[in-house]
């Protein structure tokens, strides 16, 4: 008998993330490689980390670290984190238990997110926010609720989120330092969460991927410092940010006992593991705190010298008190639409940059784009000499 049916057939799949195309970050950095622009729209370092740290990274493949490490990472690294966190914020996180080390800050919120959501439980996101919230949400069979941060100034507006929380909310995101906007919360403001947060059930999810880009004397005020925000949370951070190897993807999650038994559950089925090379490499390198306690320094020099080449623009600067980003109100330069202008921007004046659209789900537009400074000084001046087309008549 024949087979009727065509054996080559690819069965057609129901989209779990219909809304979910290609980001914009892949479509402007394809642009900007296009265009031969400079690329400050993804960001990304274009300068190399501390030879030390690959020379440690290194050693540890040559001594033979190259096969599976336990499950929650390897102790060392664990411990490392455990110390740094103790020393910069003040609050005691067993190795053991409440710290995992993660493929980067990306698989350590989509874990936690699988972990934590059941089907149709609430979780709110504070907008506009890092593209892989809403999807991890989505992918869990939860609901996003979006809240957004105040248009203008990007602080929180504490009435709002109090009003989104309701019985079925089980989590909420914050992001501080803040991507795109740049905003760092203040203590107030994380007492105030506190406040809120208090009488209820809602696990917060903080990450904190930018803690060590914090500028002007501000300090970084991880939900770690506060007690009552720590004892209901899920700390995420990446040493790609802060060792300048994004490439890389590692990173970690601390949470009380409880909460990390439960990410453990969902990690060891995702990745289980994460690279055994670079965790003793990173152990190592972690000894002297001075390349992280340095970095706010660094960046704090970068950033200047990005606004000091905008000043005579017809960009207006909105404040970056930390992160690697510098966003800017376009309004004095173009009626166009923030992605359009973008688009323009990347093939008529050779700058990439990212509209703020894309942070929100609806695209709402205020006018906003995002520039990166992570960058050489030879490339944010090239990028400043072209910009300065755009000067004041
Ligand atoms: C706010 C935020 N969270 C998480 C990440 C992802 O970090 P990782 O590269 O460690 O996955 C990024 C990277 O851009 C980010 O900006």
């Amino acid at each position: 008998m024949t087979m009727s049916f065509n054996t080559l057939h690819t069965p057609a799949l129901q989209t779990k993330l219909p809304k979910v195309g290609t980001t914009i970050f892949t479509v402007m950095s394809t642009l900007a490689a296009e265009k031969n622009a400079v690329n400050l729209g993804q960001g990304f370092p274009d300068f190399n980390c501390d030879p030390h740290l690959v020379d440690v990274v290194t050693q540890a493949m040559q001594q033979g670290r190259n096969q599976y490490p336990p499950m929650a990472g390897v102790a060392e690294l664990r411990h490392a984190v455990a110390t740094k966190i103790s020393t910069l914020y003040g609050h005691d996180y067993r190795a053991a238990d409440e710290i995992t080390i993660t493929a980067g800050a990306t698989q350590a919120i989509l874990t936690i997110i699988l972990a934590v959501v059941h089907a149709a439980d609430e979780v709110i996101v504070l907008e506009p926010c890092y593209d892989s919230y809403v999807p991890n949400i989505e992918l869990a069979g939860g609901v996003p609720v979006r809240v957004p941060l105040t248009p203008g100034t990007f602080r929180p507006d504490f009435d709002k989120i109090a009003a989104a929380i309701t019985p079925k909310t089980r989590a909420l995101v914050i992001n501080s330092p803040h991507n795109p906007s740049g905003t760092v919360w203040t203590a107030a403001e994380m007492l105030r969460l506190q406040e809120i947060l208090a009488p209820t059930n809602v696990l917060l999810i903080s990450d904190e991927v930018y803690e060590h880009m914090v500028f002007d004397g501000q300090q970084h005020q991880s939900a770690a410092r506060f007690a009552g925000l720590a004892a209901r949370a899920f700390i995420v951070s990446s040493f790609g940010k802060t060792y300048h190897v994004t490439g890389w993807k590692v990173g970690y999650v601390a949470a009380p006992a409880p909460l990390t038994a439960e990410f453990r559950k969902v990690h060891q089925f995702n990745v289980f593991t994460v690279n055994t090379p670079v965790q003793y490499g990173l152990a190592q390198y972690m000894a002297n705190p001075a390349p992280y306690l340095d970095l706010s320094a660094f960046y704090q020099r970068k950033r200047d010298l990005f606004r000091a080449g905008l000043q005579g623009t017809r960009f207006k600067l909105l404040p970056s008190e930390g992160t690697y980003f510098q966003c800017v109100d376009i309004s004095e330069v173009s009626n166009l639409s923030e992605a359009d202008f973008c688009q323009w921007l990347t093939t008529e004046v050779g700058v990439a940059a990212i509209p703020l659209s894309a942070f929100y789900g609806d695209g709402f537009d205020q006018r906003v784009v995002r520039f990166c400074f992570a960058k050489k000084d030879e490339t944010l001046n090239l990028a400043l000499q072209r910009l300065s087309l755009l000067s004041i008549k």
